[in-house]
């Protein structure tokens, strides 16, 4: 090498501007032009004037594949290049036979690499590409698609499978499902379907987690039934009922849920006295006489209909009142009659609707 650099070295050795003056001086009659190029090639580095010694380095241009011959080209110490053989061509590789389930790709119009990949569902066995090499062939082999598989899905603490169906090898199909249950009193956080996905592993595995309420709130004018230890495990129940003469607002049973509260609050309503001694009512669809209602009470929720005399006294209207948890009021339009000879407002004809 150092032969061929010449005066170079020396020049190199002394450094400086000097070297500088020195190069331009006694190395200017000897370098070479630009190096010729070969067709489907490339070389590097590129400059405009190269020194005696120096080398270029010629490459195929993408796609077009190395033939033989030297790939380099070096400037002799008389200024011209010793020159390079490098052969550049097309593909010479036979193309590849289609891949089952799955697509073959070029990375260039040439068609000197190709890409493989597998249709959903599918996994590619092999190299996922492969490069047509200078002897014209493809330097891996052609792959293969598999159908896509799931190992037996996991199963989470205090959960177990509920539906789940694997191929005779033990594994499961893409898209197959399976189904989780969590243990008894064991709530599930999560969906409790899981899919085997595109990339080989379970989708959206449930959780099971233990929970438990605290003992649920007494109710007035009621009760529940109580379970002899003071916590409720989810889903376990209570029933509520309430004190005669009561009504229960509300679910009877409610149960202790997946957020550790309970489903129903249910309410016990206050009956209702009915006080107007005199008065003929309709009440379950029957005509009445409010003395003799059971103990002068009504549930919450019952509805005595009242007759209101119309200000001529020829007819009656019908007013509905109901019970509210303890609260009745008569219609202000009920006048108990004054006389006992008064016609009794239940005897009236109801007025029509115009009147
Ligand atoms: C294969 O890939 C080409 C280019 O992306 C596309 O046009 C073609 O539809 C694909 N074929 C299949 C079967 O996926
Ligand atoms: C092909 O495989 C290589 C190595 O296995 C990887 O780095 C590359 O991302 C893959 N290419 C594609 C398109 O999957
Ligand atoms: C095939 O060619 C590619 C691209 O040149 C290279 O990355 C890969 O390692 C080669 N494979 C083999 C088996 O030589
Ligand atoms: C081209 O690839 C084939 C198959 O991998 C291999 O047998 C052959 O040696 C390769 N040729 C060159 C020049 O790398
Ligand atoms: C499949 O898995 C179950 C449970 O893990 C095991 O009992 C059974 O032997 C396995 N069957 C095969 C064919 O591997
Ligand atoms: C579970 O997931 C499936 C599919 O993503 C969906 O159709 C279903 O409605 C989900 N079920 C629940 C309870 O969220
Ligand atoms: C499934 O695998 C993919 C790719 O490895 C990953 O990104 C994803 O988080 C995994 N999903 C689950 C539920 O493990």
């Amino acid at each position: 090498m150092l032969r061929s650099l010449g005066g170079l070295w020396a020049l190199h050795s002394l450094g400086g501007l000097w070297g500088l003056f020195l190069l331009s001086s006694t190395a200017a009659t000897k370098v070479c032009p630009r190096p010729v190029g070969i067709p489907g090639a490339q070389y590097k580095p590129e400059k405009l004037v190269y020194e005696p010694g120096n080398v270029v380095v010629y490459s195929c241009l993408p796609g077009l594949l190395r033939q033989g011959g030297y790939n380099w080209a070096t400037c002799s110490s008389a200024g011209v290049w010793i020159p390079a053989t490098l052969l550049c061509a097309r593909r010479q590789c036979a193309p590849p036979d289609p891949l089952e389930n799955g697509n073959i790709t070029y990375a260039d119009k040439f068609q000197s690499v190709a890409h493989f990949s597998c249709k959903e569902g599918f996994v590619l066995i092999g190299a996922n590409s492969s490069a047509c090499n200078e002897s014209g062939k493809w330097n891996e082999s052609l792959p293969t698609c598999q159908p896509l598989t799931c190992p037996p899905p996991p199963v989470p603490a205090f959960a177990q499978l509920s539906d789940y169906r694997p191929n005779e090898r033990n594994v499961s199909g893409y898209q197959d499902t399976v189904r989780y249950e969590c243990q008894a009193h064991y709530a599930m956080f999560g969906n409790d379907t899981a899919t085997c996905t595109a990339s080989g592993n379970w989708s959206h595995v449930p959780e099971c987690h233990d929970v438990s309420c605290d003992r649920p709130p007494d109710i007035q004018n009621g009760f529940l039934s109580f379970s002899p230890h003071g916590k409720y495990r989810y889903q376990e129940t209570v029933t509520y009922g309430c004190k005669p003469g009561y009504v229960l607002e509300g679910p009877r049973v409610s149960s202790c849920e997946r957020n550790g509260d309970w489903s129903a609050r249910p309410q016990c309503r206050a009956p209702c006295r009915v006080n107007i001694k005199k008065a003929t009512v309709l009440y379950n669809g029957r005509k009445t006489n409010v003395e003799d209602i059971a103990h002068g009470t009504i549930q919450h929720g019952d509805t005595l209909t009242y007759f209101c005399k119309d200000s001529k006294g020829k007819c009656a209207h019908l007013t509905d009142s109901h019970c509210q948890d303890g609260v009745f009021t008569v219609p202000a339009c009920y006048k108990e009659p004054k006389w006992l000879w008064s016609t009794e407002p239940s005897k009236l004809p109801v007025c029509s609707d115009a009147s």
